[in-house]
């Protein structure tokens, strides 16, 4: 099937690729020409496993094309995909400017029947917003051209993303419309095997289905991290109760692991847009609110950790820092912990050595003027005389490290970790101090 993606982001890109994998024929559009150029060559914008060969081969085989010429990407797809950023803007709401912008743009352009779908993350009511956007301009060209508007959320985890959109666990389609059923079914036929993945529903269903299944996830996370503060305080190991509880099937292991807050481009945006959603319709929020102050709180974790080993004066130390990406197998900061945590030391006067393996470049980008940041080539240099050691990010060649280089390289055996790497006992027998979350020190 001949496919427009539109926004060549994390979630256009990945599902662009992976749809041109299993042969369709797909068109990327974006405004930003150095992105697109970059493309070309096969330099992808972002780290994410199996991604760059994907987009290569797909590009070589001409199954995959990308260009800034929005009138060609029309032409191209019977199926537009809008796949564009929807950041939030002053007060956490969702800003459509760019879907609507794409919405514009589609109608302007087209001349026969399209399918237009929202893949990227959008407030409940954007498809009917869409649809009046397209209406409107195709009224202004006086043009009757048939179109539908399809809510298509992406669920693909950054890290993970690729082998999310091949094997994905649910397709879910909010359409008012039966006729774009069979056509959907065609273009995902390849992903629903062996059962049927694929969730029909009501657009405002498939909108809000999106906010929910982040939001729920969100709220397991601030529960632990909740959990977790109280078992500090009484005296409990919350990785103990985190394996009791996971092993309910209700409740199940994921998304249960304590830590020092969640980040990412997609949780704390998308639990504040649905508080924002709710105030704007009279509902007050309350649980979501508190899933949001909770993380919030919780990014303060580890510097509460350090303010009780060292006291508030700060001033002058040197932290070794591992991780800087908001999880594993990213270069991605956005709402990180790392950040926090780095800007709080800074702000008491202290000195941050950090070591990521992959966002060592998105730091450089962030904060490269700073010189109380020292961005180290290994996780050994980060340590080097350094007064103590702060994990943010569970990499996994952070979890087996050499103790006894450790201990000879930082100035005091401290390690507060963020992300409960290792038992807190054998850490004591190795002669650290250890701080975990919800275990104390
Ligand atoms: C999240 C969702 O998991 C995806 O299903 C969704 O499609 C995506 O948002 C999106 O809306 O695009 P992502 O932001 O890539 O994916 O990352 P997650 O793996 O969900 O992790 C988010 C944050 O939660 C990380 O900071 C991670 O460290 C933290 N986390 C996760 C915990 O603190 N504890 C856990 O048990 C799990």
């Amino acid at each position: 099937m001949k496919v427009t993606v539109f926004g060549i982001g994390y979630v256009g890109l990945v599902q662009a690729a992976v749809l041109a994998e299993v042969g369709h024929d797909v068109m990327c559009i974006d405004v930003d020409e150095k992105k697109v150029e970059n493309l070309k060559k096969g330099n992808i914008p972002i780290f994410e496993p199996g991604l760059t060969p994907l987009v290569q081969q797909n590009y070589a085989a001409g199954r995959l094309h990308f260009t800034t010429d929005a009138q060609a990407g029309v032409a191209h797809g019977t199926i537009q995909f809008i796949a564009v950023g929807t950041p939030p803007d002053e007060d956490g709401s969702a800003d459509l400017k760019y879907v609507t912008a794409v919405a514009r743009t589609i109608a302007e352009y087209m001349t026969d029947r399209k399918v237009v779908i929202d893949k990227s993350t959008v407030p409940v009511g954007t498809a009917d917003k869409v649809r009046e956007v397209m209406a409107e301009t195709l009224q202004k060209r006086g043009s009757a051209i048939p179109f539908d508007v399809v809510s298509n959320p992406e669920f693909l985890k950054e890290g993970a993303a690729v082998a999310d959109c091949m094997r994905p666990e649910r397709i879910v389609i909010g359409t008012d419309n039966k006729e774009v059923i069979e056509p959907l079914r065609e273009l995902y036929e390849p992903f629903n095997r062996n059962h049927d993945r694929m969730i029909l529903m009501d657009i405002r269903s498939a909108e809000l289905t999106k906010y929910a299944a982040n939001c729920m996830l969100a709220t397991k996370i601030s529960f632990m991290n909740e959990i977790s503060n109280l078992a500090e305080m009484l005296g409990a190991d919350i990785e103990k109760v985190r394996q009791g509880i996971g092993s309910d099937s209700r409740i199940g292991y994921h998304f249960i692991y304590p830590g020092c807050g969640y980040g990412g481009s997609c949780f704390p945006k998308d639990v504040q847009a649905l508080i924002r959603t709710a105030e704007h319709i009279g509902y007050q929020p309350k649980l979501l609110q508190a899933v949001e102050q909770v993380n919030a709180q919780q990014k303060y974790k580890l510097t509460e950790f350090i303010k009780q080993h060292f006291g508030h004066d700060v001033k002058g130390k040197t932290f070794a820092l591992w991780g800087l990406a908001f999880k594993p197998n990213t270069d991605d900061m956005r709402e990180a912990s790392s950040r926090v945590l780095m800007e709080t030391l800074w702000e008491l006067g202290a000195v941050v050595q950090a070591y990521d393996p992959e966002a060592m470049n998105e730091a450089q980008r962030i904060y490269g003027q700073r010189t109380d940041l020292k961005l180290m080539g290994t996780k050994e240099a980060a340590l080097q005389d350094a007064d103590a050691l702060v994990i943010c990010t569970e990499w996994q060649n952070f979890r087996a490290p050499d103790f006894d280089v450790m201990k000879k390289v930082l100035k005091q055996p401290v390690i507060f970790d963020g992300r409960n790497l290792f038992d807190p006992e054998r850490m004591q027998a190795r002669g650290f101090t250890y701080y975990g979350i919800g275990r104390g020190a």
